[in-house]
């Protein structure tokens, strides 16, 4: 992959807004890491030792696992919290028609602020107010149908994966196309093939549309269902700060550190299952890593046997699976994407499993 570029226009600009030279910053592998540390941790209040100095973390993160931020944002500040949104699905409305069962769903795209680590604030486009936007959920060969208002200051589309006509594909230029601002429109499909999706916008410039925030998850349960499970939702995201078209902040469900701060808890000998969604723009991989256990993976969930049994998954922009397992053990098993730099800029957090 070539990341390489852009890390090196990164690190230029990261290196001249430190005020060092771009050749420094260039020769100073730490430079764009300390750099993107150094923004958070400003924008928390911390103080940090010199620019070109070993990065000495202060006696309150010692032992904290991470370095990068310094208190805790506040779910009533944005209107929405992580904890809340691993297990948050929208069921929507059910309507029976000529014998079949609809299920109505409302998504209204809106700008807001959020805050996505400490005092790091990002004007988010969202759906419904919150990033990602609602885990919409429906029951494979049912009729899904979704009204979309634009209540953002920019023209939006929905689109969701699975199949479905051309019509109803929520793109510029086919079927309703763009919806501007002030403007809603009504897509329907029918929910196939059974797995893990997603929707987002898709609008241009796609990437700016897509980072903003326009995405959620979308599960089409198989008509079996599936075995009994504490369910959790993780979109892997992550939010370019400073507008250089890479990423300063990275997340699972929007908030740096959330569940480093706030295990996620879990019953030991559980079936645990996770649908993770890698949405992040500006980074080609993502991946996901568990410790101390394995779970099967199901690649977009579309097949009911595991492809693999790991305790790693790399994913590209846009793909996603189901991961599952029983935790054997109590404790605390951290989880993080084995992109180390990504761990290390938000996107690392803990399973506290109790009896
Ligand atoms: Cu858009
Ligand atoms: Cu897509």
């Amino acid at each position: 992959m070539k990341s390489g570029d852009r890390k090196i226009s990164r690190r230029r600009l990261l290196g001249s807004a430190a005020g060092a030279t771009a050749g420094l910053g260039l020769l100073h592998e730490s430079i764009p890491h300390r750099g993107a540390h150094d923004q958070l941790a400003r924008a928390a209040g911390e103080e940090h030792g010199g620019r070109g100095g070993g990065g000495v973390p202060s006696e309150a993160h010692k032992g904290a696992g991470h370095r990068g931020t310094v208190g805790r944002v506040d779910p009533r500040v944005n209107g929405f919290d992580p904890q809340e949104i691993l297990r948050d699905y929208d069921r929507g409305r059910v309507v029976r028609e000529g014998g079949r069962t609809i299920r109505e769903f409302e998504l209204v795209a809106e700008d807001r602020e959020i805050e996505v680590a400490p005092g790091v604030k990002f004007a988010a486009w969202t759906y419904n107010g919150r990033v990602p936007g609602p885990t919409l959920r429906a029951t494979e060969g049912e009729r899904v149908r979704v009204k979309f208002v634009n209540g953002s200051n920019h023209p939006h589309t929905i689109h969701f994966h699975g199949i479905h006509r051309d019509l109803s594909d929520g793109i510029p230029g086919v079927g309703v196309g763009n919806i501007e601002p002030g403007g809603s429109t009504t897509y329907e499909f029918d929910a196939l093939p059974f797995g893990l999706h997603l929707y987002h916008c898709h609008s241009t410039p796609l990437a700016e549309h897509i980072a903003k925030g326009l995405y959620g998850a979308f599960i089409i349960d198989p008509e079996k269902g599936r075995p009994e499970a504490d369910e959790l939702v993780m979109v892997m995201n992550g939010f370019d700060t400073n507008f250089d078209l890479a990423n300063e902040v990275y997340a699972v469900n929007t908030v740096a550190f959330a569940y480093h701060d706030s295990p996620i808890q879990v019953k030991r000998g559980q079936l645990v299952r996770m649908y993770v969604v890698n949405i992040l723009e500006f980074d080609l991989l993502n991946s996901f890593h568990l410790h101390a256990n394995f779970f099967d993976y199901y690649p977009t969930g579309t097949k009911r046997e595991p492809r693999d049994f790991t305790d790693t998954v790399v994913m590209g922009q846009g793909e996603r699976g189901i991961l599952e397992l029983r935790f054997p053990f109590t404790g605390k098993y951290m989880f993080h994407a084995h992109v180390s730099e990504f761990a290390d800029l938000g996107w690392m957090g803990f399973f506290e499993v109790t009896d």
